[in-house]
């Protein structure tokens, strides 16, 4: 009886793609009595492939799916949608650095932006899975002035996922039994995974990480790099960049904007800053937030020591010299 929801998937008929359309056509995100209309964007030369993915959705006969429009065309893909996954975008291979991505990627970034500003619903919330997906997320809002610049939103979600998987590992425990580790800044090897605030549930409570069995240094050391260069890691790997744990995190990224946090959970989100902990107002830059009313809430009066302050400046200066860059490129 609900009306359907327009979701919008771009780069659809790339890898991330393949893994995130079931997981939204079988409610893992938006519930399990919410139908969807998939929209589902790729480039003039992928419409052949787009079109083999649209037969295999076909097959799957998802019980929620109403409707698919595959597309090329960006006015039809962007037209009255609720949610947008800006997945498509040149993928980085390997031995490439996200730099060298940022001025091809920009300019895909403004176009949708100039197409959610015209064409999409104003209360659509947008999640950006393409690198580089903090700038071109602001890049993105940019060109979208009449979309409030809190619904436009960037993916650090896999970062977290990957750092509470290892944190689990690392302590000999069920991954749903830690919470509250906060990635800030940007999704490159410039982010800080902090692990200053992780809880850990033992005999039913929820209990600070220092109290459990584990190697400080581990924690607090460690296991940055190893979040920090996981991506590369399966790219070196898999000769392909992740797209399993991508798909995965951002379904889990949306689910959470959608339905709301769980009390006293925290998650990671790159949302636009208004100048909390000192980051420059207009950065798309990743907090630890709560949800609600499918509104998010940056977690506020976390102290921040010495060590802290200084891995939030790098990753900070880098974003700020994205923005110059990108700003650049789009003026061309
Ligand atoms: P892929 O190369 O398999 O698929 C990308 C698709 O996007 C291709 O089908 C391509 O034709 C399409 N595309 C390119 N330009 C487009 C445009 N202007 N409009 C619509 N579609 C367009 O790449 P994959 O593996 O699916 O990755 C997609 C992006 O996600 C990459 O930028 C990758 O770096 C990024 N990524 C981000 C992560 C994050 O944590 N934020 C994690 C993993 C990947």
């Amino acid at each position: 009886n609900k009306t359907p929801l327009r979701v919008l998937i771009t780069g659809a008929a790339g890898q991330i793609a393949y893994s995130l359309i079931p997981l939204i056509a079988k409610g893992e995100v938006f519930g399990q009595n919410q139908e969807i209309i998939l929209h589902l964007l790729d480039i003039q030369p992928m419409l052949g492939v787009l079109n083999g993915v649209n037969m295999e959705i076909s097959d799957c006969a998802f019980p929620l799916l109403r409707n698919v429009v595959p597309t090329a065309s960006v006015e039809e893909a962007f037209k009255d949608i609720d949610y947008a996954f800006l997945v498509g975008a040149m993928p980085r291979r390997e031995g490439m650095e996200r730099k060298d991505l940022l001025k091809a990627n920009v300019k895909i970034f403004k176009e949708q932006g100039g197409a959610l500003d015209k064409y999409a619903k104003k209360d659509v919330r947008v999640l950006v899975v393409g690198n580089p997906a903090n700038t071109n997320a602001l890049i993105c809002s940019k060109f979208a002035p009449s979309i409030p610049k809190e619904n436009i939103t960037a993916m650090t979600r896999l970062d977290q996922n990957r750092g509470m998987a290892q944190i689990a590992d690392h302590i000999k425990t069920r991954v749903q039994d830690v919470r509250k580790l906060v990635i800030w800044g940007n999704h490159s090897n410039t982010q800080f995974p902090d692990t200053r605030f992780v809880e850990v549930s033992k005999d039913g409570n929820w209990v600070a990480v220092a109290n459990v069995q584990h190697d400080a240094k581990w924690l607090k050391e460690s296991l940055i790099p190893i979040v920090q260069k996981r991506g590369a890691e399966v790219i070196a790997a898999r000769k392909l960049s992740s797209a399993m744990s991508a798909a995965q995190a951002a379904a889990d990224h949306m689910k959470d904007w959608f339905h709301g946090t769980k009390k006293d959970e925290w998650v990671s989100m790159a949302v636009v800053s208004k100048g909390e902990y000192g980051v420059p107002e207009g950065l798309v830059f990743s907090f630890p937030v709560t949800v609600a009313n499918k509104q998010w809430k940056i977690v506020p009066d976390l102290a921040l020591d010495e060590f802290a302050r200084e891995k939030i400046k790098i990753t900070t200066t880098e974003l700020e010299e994205e923005r110059t860059e990108a700003s650049a490129a789009t003026a061309e």
